[in-house]
């Protein structure tokens, strides 16, 4: 049967491929209770990227600071700065970071 394949998923192969290249090994499981990174696709981009030059504690101490618009600056300084991510995965980033540690919205 042919299921219509859901746009904005091919990021997320993207990043099984890229963190296939550093090899099974590439795990995961200590950020799952140390870090308090919830489960999510942009975790992986996280744990892959984002540790490359300080640990994720950089970026969980900022939890509840910032809404997507300046998590999306951050992830984009530190593209500048050198992490290798391309566009697809900053903006899974930027909607990951809003939701796991993203500034909580007020209602009205
Ligand atoms: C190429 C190295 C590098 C990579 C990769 C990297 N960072 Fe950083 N990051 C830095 C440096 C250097 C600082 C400290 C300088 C500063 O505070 O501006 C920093 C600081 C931070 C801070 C603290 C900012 C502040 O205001 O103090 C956050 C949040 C952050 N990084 C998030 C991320 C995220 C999210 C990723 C993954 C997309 C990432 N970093 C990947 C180099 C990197």
């Amino acid at each position: 049967m042919a299921r219509a394949r859901s746009r904005g998923h091919a990021w997320i192969a993207t990043g099984l491929l890229i963190s296939s290249l550093f090899g099974p090994a590439a795990d995961v499981r200590t950020a799952e209770s140390g870090d308090g990174l919830p489960e999510g696709n942009g975790k992986q981009i996280l744990t892959t990227f984002c540790i490359i030059c300080h640990e994720s504690t950089e970026i969980t101490k900022f939890r509840g600071y910032y809404d997507r618009r300046q998590w999306r600056d951050v992830v984009v300084t530190m593209k500048e700065y050198g992490a290798p991510l391309n566009a697809e995965q900053i903006e899974a980033l930027a909607d990951y970071l809003e939701q796991s540690l993203g500034k909580p919205k007020t209602p009205g």
